[in-house]
Formats: structure tokens, C-alpha cells, sequence
């Protein structure tokens, strides 16, 4: 068969990013042009600046991964692009900048789901892995456990009633004093702290035993904090990360695992910007080792957002007959099942 080289664009937050990817795993280039400094001045992501910053930024990245992948738009078969979930304004710069390749260069357009991206960066770093499986997807705007039925179907057994996990890290990490996004600070601090200083809640959640929730568990620790500066208490804050960090990859693996037990996967599955984790991984790599089932996480440069994860869902989709016109609209939120019935 001939090979086949994807241009995909990613742009439904904060970073804007082009990858050339062939033939879905091998990745050619992989640039991504991130706004984290100018959004930390705000505490979190402002969304009218990010869509400014990917319109002034999203030629030269494609240009630059181009570039890097010694090619042309006549080298390029397809163009990926995220079109949901996301910022609106955000999506709708990648969206309209790959219509108008598309249609300059009259080549296919492949719209692409984010959390299927995120999913799919497991396939760049093990080509081996085929579904089905079980996939904790963490990040910053999601927390899921989802079944991989096949590469393009998924079904959702678990969700969140409200934060994500990654929102919860940088909730945390803002309140004992780190900037945003405060998940890599709060890695960084449990490796020195005491896991076992504070005791935090496992929150209980009603309805579908592998939901979440992490509001209760983000207050918790804004509390502590709160009452030990009422006090004139001092805290140790890679005390409050590491016992903070500990009780999140509790919930995050009990949860999976016994939906792995109940659903009989024996195959698992990491995704999204949290799965870069050292916690997350190790304590998940820990429980699967222990039930003697196989373990997937992708490479720590494609956990975050980026280009290669939406080319690599990109080629699945394009193989699955998945196109779209120049209609496509960015959507900002869409659960995975519903792609799923398309
Ligand atoms: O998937 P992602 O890049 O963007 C979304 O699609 O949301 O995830 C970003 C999230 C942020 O909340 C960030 O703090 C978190 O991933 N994150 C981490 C780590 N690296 C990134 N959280 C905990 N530990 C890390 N090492
Ligand atoms: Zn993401």
C-alpha cells in the first residue's frame, strides 16, 4: 500500500501545534508553540487570547513542521484537525486554517476528535497495542474511563461529576502556591514530600461506581491551608503535593482497576496531560504489574497536547472513511460516544 503522510493541526487550547505523521505511528515532525507563559500571568487559560496568539502563530508551525519533515503540501495525502472538544475560538482557527489547505491543495480533510487524539498517542509509542482496551484518559478539561472498542469507537463506563483531574492539580497547586498549570510543580514537590502528612478524602460519588470526583478533594486541601494560616500554622507544601498526589492516583487507579476486573480487560491504557505524571504512572504500572496485566502510557512528549496524537487518530479516521467539507465547525464539547455513531 502506498504510504501515506498526514498534515495534522491541533489548536483546542493553549498550544498551537502541526505534526507530519505517515502511515499513523511514524512521526515525521511535531512542532507545538505554547502560550502557558502569557496565560500564567491570568492563573489559567483566557480564551480571546488564545485564539489571537494560534492566528498569529499556526502558519509558521505548520511551515516549521513542514519543514522538519523535509516536505511539501505535494508530499501531504491528508489534513487532520481537531475540531472538538475545545475553546471555540481556538478550534476555529486550526479548523479554518486546514479548510483553507484543504481545499487550496484539493486534498482530504479528516476532522478529529481531542480525547481520541490523546488516546491514540499510545499507538506512536506502542505500535503493538491494539484494542480492544481499557483507557484511563486524564486531563486537563476531562476525566475518563473509557473502553476502546476499536480503534475509532469508544464507550464511556466513567466520567466526572465535575473538576477534571488535571484541573484539580492546577486548583491544588495554585493554593499552596505554584503557577499555572501547577500539575508538573505538584509532580515535582511529592517527589520530596511526605505522602502520608495529610489525610485527604476519597470522595463518594452517587450514581456509576466508576465516576469521579474532585471538587471534594480540592476543597479539602484549600481548607487545610486555609485553617493552618488562620492558625499562624506553617504548612510544608511537598507535604501537601505528595499527600495530595498520593490520594489522587488512589482514586485514579482503584477506580480503573476494578472497572478493568468488572469489564475483564486485562489490556490497559494512559492518556491526556496527567498520564505525565510520575505518580499516576507508577502507582498505575504498580497495580496492573500486581494483576499481571499489560500496561500502556505514552512517551512523557506525547502525553500533553500536540500534533503527532491528532495525526495518528487522523490516519485511523481517514482509514475508517471518516471526511469532512468545508462545512466543518469546531464544536466545544462532544463525547467521545457520540463520534462513536457517526
Ligand atoms: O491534555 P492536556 O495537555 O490539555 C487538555 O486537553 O486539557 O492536559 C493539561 C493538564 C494540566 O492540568 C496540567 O497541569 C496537567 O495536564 N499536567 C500534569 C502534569 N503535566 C501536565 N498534571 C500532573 N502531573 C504532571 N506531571
Ligand atoms: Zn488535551
Amino acid at each position: 500500500m502506498r504510504k501515506m503522510n498526514i498534515l495534522a493541526i491541533e489548536s483546542s487550547c493553549d498550544e498551537t501545534a502541526c505534526a507530519i505523521v505517515k502511515d499513523g505511528t511514524e512521526v515525521l515532525s511535531n512542532i507545538v508553540a505554547t502560550q502557558i507563559a502569557e496565560h500564567r500571568l491570568y492563573g489559567g487559560v483566557v480564551p480571546e487570547i488564545a485564539s489571537r496568539r494560534h492566528a498569529e502563530c499556526i502558519y509558521q508551525v505548520a511551515e516549521s513542521a513542514l519543514a522538519e519533515a523535509n516536505c511539501t503540501l505535494n508530499d501531504v495525502d491528508a489534513i487532520a484537525v481537531t475540531y472538538a472538544p475545545g475553546l471555540i475560538g481556538a478550534l476555529l482557527v486550526g479548523i479554518s486554517f486546514a479548510k483553507g489547505l484543504a481545499l487550496s491543495a484539493d486534498i482530504p480533510l479528516v476532522p478529529v476528535h481531542h480525547i481520541a487524539g490523546h488516546i491514540a498517542a499510545n499507538y506512536i509509542s506502542h505500535p503493538d497495542l491494539e484494542p480492544p482496551y481499557l483507557c484511563l484518559v486524564v486531563s486537563g478539561g476531562h476525566s475518563h474511563i473509557v473502553e476502546v472498542l476499536d480503534r475509532t469507537r469508544y464507550r464511556v463506563v466513567g466520567r466526572t461529576h465535575d473538576d477534571a483531574a488535571g484541573e484539580c492539580f492546577d486548583k491544588v497547586a495554585r493554593t499552596i502556591g505554584y503557577e499555572y498549570p501547577g500539575g508538573k510543580f505538584i509532580d515535582a514537590a511529592a517527589k520530596i514530600g511526605n505522602p502520608d502528612a495529610y489525610k485527604f478524602p476519597h470522595p463518594k460519588v452517587d450514581g456509576c461506581e466508576y465516576d469521579f470526583s474532585f471538587s471534594g478533594l480540592k476543597t479539602a486541601v484549600i481548607n487545610l491551608v486555609h485553617n493552618s494560616v488562620q492558625k499562624g500554622q506553617s504548612l510544608v507544601r511537598e507535604d501537601v503535593a505528595a499527600s495530595f498526589q498520593r490520594t489522587v492516583c488512589e482514586i485514579l487507579v482503584g477506580k480503573t482497576m476494578k472497572a478493568a476486573e468488572d469489564l475483564g480487560y486485562k489490556k490497559i491504557a494512559l492518556a491526556g496531560g496527567v498520564s505525565a505524571n510520575s505518580g499516576v504512572r507508577n502507582s498505575l504500572a504498580e497495580a496492573c504489574k500486581k494483576r499481571g496485566y499489560d500496561l500502556y502510557m505514552p512517551d512523557l512528549k506525547y502525553c500533553g497536547d500536540n500534533a503527532a496524537m491528532i495525526g495518528c487518530q487522523g490516519y485511523y479516521d481517514y482509514l475508517a472513511g471518516k471526511r469532512a467539507d468545508q462545512t466543518l465547525n469546531g464544536i466545544a464539547t462532544l463525547s467521545l460516544e457520540k463520534i462513536s455513531e457517526i
